[in-house]
């Protein structure tokens, strides 16, 4: 699917401002994500750190949780917030593959500056939920 420059923009601009939300006092590495799901509602997530530093959860699949719990199914865009434009991990990469095709990602700085990827470049040969081969 095709984003408009706009609604790009929106979904990217969602994730910025979720990031400033992050609970990230032991890493101090913020991130926010915007997962744009196909009925058009847009879901936001940050990453929630923990003294138990292991229960933490990152920002993407925080995301991809609340949109699962809303009854979305199928997510069409996502945008990730970071101070200098990281990558996602695998975890997320795959959690997000579970209800994806190959959409696009975007990858943005603290200052808006995205750069497009898409989900089967950051996860090539993903494992699929019927279990076959890609
Ligand atoms: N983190 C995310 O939120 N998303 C990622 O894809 C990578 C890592 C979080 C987890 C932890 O709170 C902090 O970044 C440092 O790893």
């Amino acid at each position: 699917m095709n984003l408009t420059q706009q609604e790009k923009q929106a979904l990217v601009d969602l994730a910025n401002a979720a990031r400033q939300r992050a609970y990230a006092p032991y890493s101090n590495y913020h991130v926010g994500a915007a997962i744009l799901a196909d009925d058009g509602r847009i879901f936001t997530g940050v990453n929630v750190e923990n003294a138990s530093y292991g229960l933490t959860i990152c920002a993407e699949r925080a995301a991809v949780f609340s949109a699962i719990t809303a009854g979305a199914r199928r997510l069409l865009a996502v945008a990730i917030c970071t101070e200098y434009g990281g990558s996602p991990c695998g975890a997320c990469r795959q959690v997000m593959s579970e209800f994806a095709g190959d959409i696009p990602v975007w990858l943005s700085d603290s200052t808006g500056k995205a750069r497009e990827t898409s989900l089967h470049t950051l996860l090539p040969d993903h494992f699929g939920p019927n279990h076959l081969p890609v």
